[in-house]
């Protein structure tokens, strides 16, 4: 039997448990009250433009069809068949006006009504009421600025309220341009042996990790003479607006001054775009750049620029889904450099990708040992330190700090305790000043 659930995470001594990561019955229920209950990402607008456009995409382990329905609705379903459960697409995108179950033919249309079953007269006579029998729908779906969402529990809160403040930080990668974002090529998918939290923390604003399981890289000079995005200012150095940021809701990032480590041409198009994005995102947000975002679950930004989804395949399993996302109206050489880019540092086979990922396949392996997990993790750091700025909403730490994962796992032991979404909204957040 599992600890006390409510006390795996003390946010105020910045204690972890390290079962959180390792056991398959906080698993089970991470998947009912965590992902069954939130909003979590489905796909990019730009991979359904036209009616019949379809992607796959999951909400935890269930599989979901995103699909723009024949009169342009962006609709989300089970990508189950109601009859006997077989997955009625196995294709990872397409367009199609129906979708015939490959087991024993139901047809649904693309807006999820069931329309056609072999043998409706002869073996049916005509009493299967397929009203009844459509696919089952994803209970809320909603954009942000071309990034879908679903949710299957009709109690949550609107998609820009679940958001809250982290919005105002993944503008600075979504609403910087006029023409907002777009992907470049496909979906690169990877397993990892390791929990899906130890990702989504990382990405959640873990400064302190650079300058070691990314030395490599940083002296072989990939991130360009300024080294990694987190460290192109010298050590000491603490201008403002250089922060970890715990933005509420689980969400969190980090944020500093200037073109998010990008050098070279990539450095240069962040400055032609300044007047641009001053227009549109106002003063306080126009010198900034995030390097990372983890929105509460599983949804990651990266500057190289990348958005990634960090899906649970159990509690040591985590299949990575990671996409090159671009401003639209970018010049071609610019997309392509970007390309470059993402692919050299954080894609599947990223050289960083490559330091972040052993790392927390090491941290799942180790904290299976009985012993070892008597023994919590410390993620105090930077305890006491946390400010607030009326700029910039949030709870605010140094930029290297803990303070993002405090905010993170505290949310996580929130709605595991939580018996609705009523409780949830609430419970006071700990580590929200
Ligand atoms: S499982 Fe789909 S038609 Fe039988
Ligand atoms: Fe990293």
């Amino acid at each position: 039997m599992i600890e006390d659930l409510k006390t795996l995470v003390n946010p105020q001594k910045g204690l972890v448990s390290r079962s959180i990561y390792v056991d398959r019955e906080l698993y089970e229920m991470e998947l009912e009250k965590i992902f069954a209950r939130n909003w979590c990402f489905l796909a990019h607008e730009a991979q359904v433009p036209n009616p019949g456009d379809f992607v796959s995409s999951y909400i935890g382990e269930d599989p979901v069809l995103v699909v723009r329905d024949s009169r342009g609705n962006v609709n989300a379903f089970l990508n189950t068949c109601r009859h006997r459960g077989m997955r009625i697409c196995r294709a990872d995108a397409g367009n199609a006006a129906a979708f015939t179950c490959t087991y024993h033919g139901w047809t649904y249309g693309n807006d999820g009504k069931l329309v056609g079953v072999p043998g409706y007269k002869e073996y049916y006579y005509e009493e299967l009421d397929m009203e009844k029998w459509g696919l089952v729908p994803v209970t809320q779906v909603e954009s942000y600025h071309g990034l879908i969402f679903g949710c299957f529990d009709a109690s949550a809160p609107s998609l820009r309220e679940y958001l809250g403040d982290i919005a105002f930080y993944m503008d600075l990668y979504l609403d910087r341009r006029d023409g907002g974002t777009e992907l470049i090529g496909g979906v690169h998918k990877w397993m990892m042996h390791c929990n899906w939290k130890f990702a989504a923390d990382n990405f959640a604003g873990d400064g302190y990790h650079i300058n070691t399981s990314h030395i490599s890289a940083i002296k072989s000079g990939l991130f360009g003479s300024g080294g990694a995005p987190q460290r192109n200012l010298p050590d000491g150095e603490a201008p403002p607006l250089r922060y970890g940021v715990y933005a509420g809701n689980g969400h969190a990032t980090n944020i500093f001054p200037g073109n998010g480590g990008l050098s070279g041409r990539l450095g240069s198009y962040m400055a032609e775009i300044k007047n641009e994005k001053d227009r549109r995102l106002g003063p306080e947000r126009m010198p900034l750049s995030t390097g990372v975002i983890t929105v509460f679950p599983n949804l990651s930004f990266h500057g190289s620029p990348s958005i990634r989804v960090w899906h649970p395949r159990g509690p040591d399993k985590t299949e990575v889904w990671s996409w090159c996302i671009v401003d639209k109206d970018a010049p071609a050489e610019i997309k392509e450099q970007m390309r470059i880019n993402y692919l050299r540092t954080f894609s599947m086979a990223g050289v960083a990708e490559q330091d972040d990922g052993e790392n927390w396949n090491q941290c799942t392996a180790s904290s299976k040992g009985i012993i070892s997990r008597r023994y919590p993790f410390n993620y105090a750091m930077g305890m006491r330190y946390e400010t607030s700025n009326e700029n910039y909403p949030g709870t605010l730490g140094p930029h290297i700090t803990e303070v993002n994962q405090r905010g993170f796992y505290a949310h996580w032991s929130k709605v595991m305790n939580a018996q609705s979404w009523s409780d949830i909204k609430n419970a006071p957040d700990p580590v929200l000043r």
